[in-house]
């Protein structure tokens, strides 16, 4: 059975949860294999917005496995907080969550680190949750891991061993290492249930056939290695992540890059195609562009189609997913980044002093004024819509097969590539 990657290919908050969130109803095991809880993926089952972070989409849907791979990061008193609010919401997750017996924890010694690095002149702008000390530790060979959240001398030598190196950063500030132990014991206790090898889970269902959904979080653009480093997050969100952030080679044949209409940013970095203030107002208000995990406005842009087709050749996508064009309607013209003054090179520039000077070159396009929220196949789209959405395709080099045009599950359509016309 064909597997299924749905990635964002910007900056994040592409509206991968959403589409998760609806494929899902197709899919029986949904599986987050990168990040942790800087993620924020909204979703509206049944019209109430619930908005998730550690957990897969896959949780609002009752026939869904459930897989949090040993790529991850994870904060275990927040991931019960989550597995708690979705319980008040009738989510029950017994049976049906499993949680990597190595994916690596986070603790109060990680968020500490993420908020001492964010004070100073080099800040990243990250969602402090502690997602680059978790992941420095793993590399570090330093970390606690789910599985020693089931013993007690397991975790009180892993903090030990851990606080050695990253207790004298954080200086007179750091947590004792007996203060942590018996919160994440209690943690650990009530996660036991879903705590496995949870490789070994997956490489079942896939024998059985079972349809699987990896749920990317973050975009591309935020890759550890290809994104715009140093201002990224710190693990591989391109299809590459999967197979290691999953524990085995998991053959995916349907990549789902998605992307916005336009584009935006949370936190520090280049930017090439922003737009100025005033603008940027305007498609905020309109796009309700503000973080699903930290509130944070996020700054907005247009399209960029030469990353676009750049991060597309990295991840292998096999289809494009459009989103939240229906809040261009009413924009006026429309402009698409299609590439920069006097660059010559396919790619992006590793080289961050380099991205930040890229000027870019837009095409032009009319904008339409027609609201599109109720459109539900391509024909209801306004002809200018329907061009744009073909420039986009034809620069990038994929086909579009999905577009979205609100935040309900049902307005997300099906395409065999741009609608004609
Ligand atoms: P994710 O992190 O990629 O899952 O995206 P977020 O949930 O952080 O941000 C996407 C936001 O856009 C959410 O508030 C979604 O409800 C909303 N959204 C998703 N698709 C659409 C769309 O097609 N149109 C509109 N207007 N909103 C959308
Ligand atoms: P979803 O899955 C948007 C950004 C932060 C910061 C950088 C590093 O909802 O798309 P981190 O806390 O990961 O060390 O922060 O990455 N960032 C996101 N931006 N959406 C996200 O997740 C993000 N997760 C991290 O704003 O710039
Ligand atoms: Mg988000």
């Amino acid at each position: 059975m064909p597997s299924t990657a749905i990635l964002g290919l910007q900056w994040g908050d592409e509206g991968k949860g959403k589409l998760v969130d609806q494929l899902c109803s197709e899919h029986d095991v949904c599986v987050r294999f990168q990040g942790g809880g800087n993620a924020g993926h909204t979703v509206y089952p049944d019209g109430r917005k619930v908005v998730l972070h550690h957990l897969p989409t896959g949780v609002l849907h009752k026939q869904c496995l459930n897989i949090l791979g040993p790529g991850m990061v994870i904060d275990p008193h927040k991931l019960l907080e989550e597995i708690d609010e979705l319980a008040k919401l009738g989510y029950k997750l017994a049976g049906r969550l499993v949680l990597s017996d190595r994916a690596s924890i986070t603790t109060a010694i990680h968020t500490a680190l993420d908020a001492a690095r964010e004070g100073d002149s080099n800040k990243i702008g990250t969602t402090k949750r502690g997602i680059g000390p978790t992941y420095a530790d793993r590399y570090d060979r330093i970390a606690v891991r789910a599985c020693d959240l089931l013993d007690k001398q397991s975790l009180r030598e892993a903090l030990e061993r851990a606080l050695a190196v990253r207790g004298p950063q954080l200086g007179s500030g750091a947590p004792k290492a007996e203060e942590l132990v018996e919160p994440l014991l209690k943690a650990g206790s009530k996660l036991r249930p879903y705590i496995s090898d949870s490789a070994l889970v997956l490489h079942e269902a896939l024998k059985e056939e079972r349809r699987v959904l990896y749920e990317g979080a973050q975009g591309a653009l935020l890759d550890v290695a290809y994104g715009t480093y140093p201002f990224v997050t710190s693990s591989h969100t391109l299809a590459n992540g999967i197979t290691a952030g999953v524990g085995l080679q998991s053959g995916v044949e349907r990549v789902i890059g998605v992307t916005k209409a336009y584009c935006t940013r949370v936190g520090e970095g280049p930017f090439p195609t922003e737009l100025g203030k005033a603008e940027s107002e305007v498609l905020r208000e309109k796009g309700g562009e503000f973080g699903a995990t930290t509130g944070r406005p996020r700054r907005v842009g247009h399209i960029d189609l030469f990353a676009l087709r750049y991060v597309c050749k990295l991840s292998g996508v096999t289809e494009l997913a459009v989103t939240k064009l229906d809040v261009l309607s009413n924009m006026g013209e429309l402009k698409l980044g299609i590439g920069y003054e006097g660059h010559k090179d396919p790619g992006l520039p590793a080289d961050i002093r380099k991205f930040a000077a890229l000027k870019p070159v837009y095409k032009a396009m009319p904008g339409w004024a027609e609201n599109l929220g109720k459109a539900r196949k391509g024909s209801d789209l306004p002809k200018a819509a329907r061009a744009y959405l073909r420039f986009i395709e034809e620069f990038v080099g994929v086909k579009i097969g999905v577009i979205s045009v609100g935040p309900e599950r049902e307005s997300a359509f099906a395409v065999k590539g741009a609608p004609k016309g």
